[in-house]
Formats: C-alpha cells, sequence, structure tokens
C-alpha cells in the first residue's frame, strides 16, 4: 500500500528570497524596505569581512545582531544571491528608494502650505497609489493606499517551503542570516497561499499516497530519497485527550505566548507558535499532535514575528476554523495590515478587531482590549490584549502589553470586572526601535532616541499594578521567549541577573505573598479550571 504519513519531526520552514518568511516580508513595501536595508546591508558587509561575522556569531552579547552564521564560508554564494535577488526584487527595490526619497521630499517641503504641488513629484513607482497628508500639526506623512499596492507589487512567485528533519531545537537566528540552499532540505516551489500545503500537512494524521504527493509538488529527481524519507507508514500516536470532553474550562500553555484554551464544544489558540517533537527532548513540551481536531478561533495579539509566524499558522491552516486579529491604523509603512498579510497567505475567515470590539463566542465572548506600548513608540495599532469570558470565568491575555499607564487598567477592569487569570509578558528591556523597525526609517535616528524607544514590555511595577487592579486569583509570566525552540526567532539568552529574570522573580513573589497562584510559564502546563 502506498499510503504514507508525513513524520511529526519535519520543520516546515516558509522563505522568501531565500531568508525566513516573518510578517514584515509579505507586505510590499516593508518587505521592499527589509530587501534594501536589511538582507543586502548584512550580505554586503559579509562578502567585505566574513570572519568579523563568523567571530561575532559567537558573541552571546551580539546575539541577534545583524551577522551571517555561515562560519565565515559560503562567500560566493551569498554574493550570487545578492545578484539574483537584485534581478527578483528589482521592481521592490525602486519602490523602497521612491519611498524614501518621496518621505524626505515631504518632510522637508511639507511645511504646513497646500501639499497639492507635490503629487506632481511622486515619482512613478507610486503614482496613483499614496496620498500626501498632514496631521492637525503639521506632521506630513504618506498615506499608503495598501490594497493597491499590493495588487501592483504583491508576489508570490518566491515563496518556497524548505523541509527538513528537525533532531534538536538550537536553529541560526533567522533575521540575519539568509537561507542557502543545503543538502539535508527539500524545498518545494510553492505559494504559500496553495492548498496543495493543506494537503501536505494533513499528511501528519491522514495518509496518503506517497507517489501522488511527490508529483503533486514535482519533487526534482535528486531530492526524491530526502522527501520520501520524511514520510512513514507508522501510524502516528496522537494524543486521545487533545479534544477536551470535561464540563469546565482547560488552558494548555504550548511556550512562550502560545496558549489553548478549550472547552468541551469551542477551542482558542493564541499566538500559535508550536514545537515540533525533539528526540533528545530536555524540555517537555506540547507539540502539533497536541492540538484538537479544530481549531475555532486563533488570536493573534500583535504583529510581531514570535507572535505572528507563518511556520506554524501554515501547517494548521487546514485546522484553523477563523483567526482573530487586531485591525492597523490604515496607511502607515510601520503598521501594515494584518488581514492583507494573511488574506494574501491563504488565510480565509478573517474577523479583524478594535478596542473594546467583541464577539459572541459559544458559552461566552472574545473582548479586544488596548495594549500600551512595546512598539517603540510608533503609532502602531495593529495590537491588542484579549479578554476570554467563558463558562463563567474570565481570562486575560496581554501579551507584551507594557502598562505605561495604570489608568488605563482601572477603565479596563471597571469594564471587564475582576478576572480570574492573568498572563503577561515581561520582557522589560526589549531591543531598540531600529532592531525591528530601522529598514522602514527614511532618514537615520539619533543613536541616544533609538536606545531610548525600545520594544519592552511591562517591568515589576508595571505589572504588578495591572496584578493589584485586576484582583485576580492566578497571574503568570509569559511570552518570554526562553523555551529553547524559540531561540531562532528571538534572540534572547537569559542568566539569572538580567533585569528579565529579576523583575519576574520579583512580580511572582509578590503574588505568592498576596496568595496569588504564580509562576513565570516555561515549557509547558495545564490548568484545569472547573465550572
Ligand atoms: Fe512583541
Amino acid at each position: 500500500m502506498d499510503q504514507y504519513y508525513l513524520k511529526p519531526t519535519i520543520k516546515a520552514e516558509p522563505l522568501i528570497w531565500q531568508w525566513y518568511a516573518w510578517p514584515y516580508l509579505i507586505p510590499p513595501l516593508t518587505a521592499a524596505c527589509n530587501i534594501v536595508e536589511r538582507h543586502f546591508k548584512i550580505m554586503q558587509s559579509y562578502i567585505q569581512n566574513p570572519q568579523i561575522h563568523a567571530q561575532a556569531v559567537k558573541d552571546p552579547k551580539l546575539l541577534g545582531g545583524p551577522f551571517i552564521d555561515l562560519e565565515g564560508k559560503k562567500v560566493d554564494e551569498v554574493k550570487d544571491l545578492i545578484n539574483q535577488t537584485k534581478k527578483d526584487c528589482e521592481n521592490l527595490i525602486k519602490l523602497n528608494d521612491t519611498f524614501k526619497e518621496l518621505d524626505r521630499t515631504l518632510q522637508t517641503e511639507g511645511q504646513g502650505d497646500s501639499l497639492e504641488p507635490l503629487y506632481n513629484r511622486i515619482p512613478a513607482p507610486l503614482k496613483g497609489l499614496v496620498e500626501l497628508v498632514y496631521d492637525l500639526n503639521n506632521n506630513p506623512s504618506i498615506r499608503l493606499i495598501e490594497p493597491l499596492i499590493y495588487k501592483n507589487y504583491y508576489s508570490d512567485r518566491h515563496q518556497k517551503i524548505a523541509l527538513s528533519n528537525i533532531t534538536s531545537d538550537f536553529r541560526k537566528f533567522v533575521l540575519s542570516t539568509p537561507r542557502l540552499n543545503q543538502e539535508d532540505e527539500v524545498y518545494l516551489v510553492i505559494a504559500f497561499s496553495d492548498s496543495k500545503l493543506d494537503k501536505l500537512f494533513k499528511m501528519k494524521e491522514e495518509p496518503q499516497s506517497l507517489t501522488k504527493i511527490q508529483e503533486m509538488f514535482e519533487v526534482p529527481e535528486s531530492k526524491q530519497r530526502l522527501f520520501q524519507s520524511f514520510f512513514t507508514t507508522a501510524i502516528p500516536s496522537i494524543p486521545e485527550d487533545r479534544n477536551y470532553q470535561g464540563d469546565g474550562v482547560r488552558l494548555r500553555y504550548f511556550g512562550h505566548a502560545c496558549i489553548l484554551v478549550q472547552t468541551r464544544s469551542t477551542s482558542i489558540l493564541f499566538d500559535p507558535v508550536i514545537s515540533y517533537p525533539i528526540q533528545e527532548n530536555e524540555v517537555p513540551r506540547y507539540t502539533f499532535a497536541d492540538l484538537p481536531d479544530h481549531i475555532d478561533y486563533v488570536i493573534i495579539t500583535h504583529n510581531h514575528q514570535d507572535h505572528l509566524m507563518f511556520e506554524t499558522l501554515l501547517q494548521l491552516r487546514h485546522k484553523i476554523r477563523h483567526i482573530v486579529f487586531p485591525s492597523n491604523q490604515g496607511g502607515a509603512l510601520g503598521d501594515p495590515s494584518i488581514k492583507l498579510i494573511l488574506k494574501n497567505t491563504g488565510f480565509a475567515s478573517l474577523i479583524e478587531l478594535r478596542e473594546m470590539e467583541t464577539i459572541n463566542i459559544e458559552d461566552g465572548e472574545i473582548i479586544a482590549l488596548p495594549f500600551l506600548g512595546e512598539h517603540s513608540d510608533l503609532n502602531i495599532q495593529s495590537k491588542l490584549s484579549y479578554c476570554i469570558h467563558i463558562k463563567g470565568k474570565k481570562f486575560l491575555f496581554a501579551a507584551d502589553s507594557n502598562n505605561l499607564d495604570p489608568t488605563l487598567y482601572e477603565h479596563i477592569f471597571d469594564y471587564i470586572g475582576a478576572i480570574d487569570m492573568l498572563f503577561l509578558g515581561m520582557e522589560c528591556d526589549g531591543a531598540p526601535l531600529t532592531w525591528l523597525y530601522g529598514p522602514l526609517l527614511s532618514s537615520p535616528l539619533k543613536r541616544t532616541q533609538d536606545r531610548s524607544r525600545t520594544l519592552s514590555g511591562s517591568n515589576f511595577e508595571k505589572a504588578w499594578s495591572i496584578v493589584e487592579k485586576s484582583n485576580c486569583k492566578k497571574a503568570y509570566v509569559y511570552a518570554m521567549g526562553q523555551e529553547p525552540w524559540l531561540n531562532y526567532v528571538m534572540a534572547l539568552k537569559y542568566s539569572i541577573d538580567s533585569v528579565q529574570i529579576i523583575e519576574s522573580n520579583k512580580f511572582v513573589q509578590a503574588c505568592r505573598e498576596k496568595g496569588i497562584e504564580s509562576e513565570r510559564l516555561f515549557g509547558r502546563k495545564e490548568w484545569l479550571i472547573h465550572p
């Protein structure tokens, strides 16, 4: 019989232009900025001095920095990739350059008088795709007509899925190192939106003809043996209890900000980032096999690569009924539409929410709440925290919210009432603005300003203030990026002296002293909440 399952240890990484596909590589203009200002700069620096890169990646202080992790080798391949990308992305490179030029012109010339004369000077690649506007204080900006920019510039031609067998948690930091062809990987040249991928990922549980799958993906002959080794006739072991059958609510922590909330009828999964099963499994964990047959709602808190992750989402797409996510402000380069990102990568039933909007679900509701900070003081609105009110219980998922103004939580708890459980991120010493948003800037930012405007979440004092106002019975620190399977998107390594650990320890201790159950979550955890 030619009936095969996809092995659970097969890693499936989405790539674009040979780089790991994270959300900012989908909207054409943020992608263009990252190609020019991140990828090219890193690759050019590497070919000039590969040994500096090889040294830098060994230095823990430079973790997550702009250094290619290829041991100083493969310089010619990196050169080839630069040349290939220049050809493949010619129109995107022009788009970046003309946008930046127009923005600089606007910043100099938009002094409060009518912007109409400037329309003549909009360069061809952007003509008809932008509006020039002021805010009420005469600060000029370019409003992007984002759907039209997609229509003119979005292309899925260079999307691929890299399949390989994963044997350890360690993976290189993917925002700084391109993926050059590797012997142990099979590359499926396919758009992320293609439903063939759903057929493939369903094979983790439903067997299919291996011959047909191989034909469907047009696997080249040289890779067929490797491709076939990714499949097995052995029936996978699916945990019987993955569909919750009790009367109450079950929560399961899958690592980072990924939490599954289940009742008998409904399943809700936050910020899906799921580990593969690792043979030498030091840290016990839930994996893909622990997810229920269907996920009614996937909920995204914000558009950072460790919260909106295609690698996991694509593998789950066939199980997902609806995706809930925050709306953006619209038209701003730094705040691209999550709706357009998901639509263009093949997701359906998209539910966009704004602050204080709710969705009714069986036995309760999902309430979207404000999320302050953690985005370098940029006007990025595509971020929400959420209260799940289900079976009479309330769970607040605050993600990386930075409690910049505690009065906000007075308003929030006035509205939603006391909660049962709180989940809060405490990455309180986040990276500077340019680490994530640098490629989007038209003019350089002063170093002192960059350092002062970070991607930081709440420290002890701010986190504690939420607990005090919430009257919660349980409070957990999560989303700390500590799990060993997350280093490739997070580049974080804490020690006992790290401020994040000191502050979150203080938080846990303060909670416990008040009789509130608390811990900093790590690996996995389950809670059964009785009705
Ligand atoms: Fe974040």
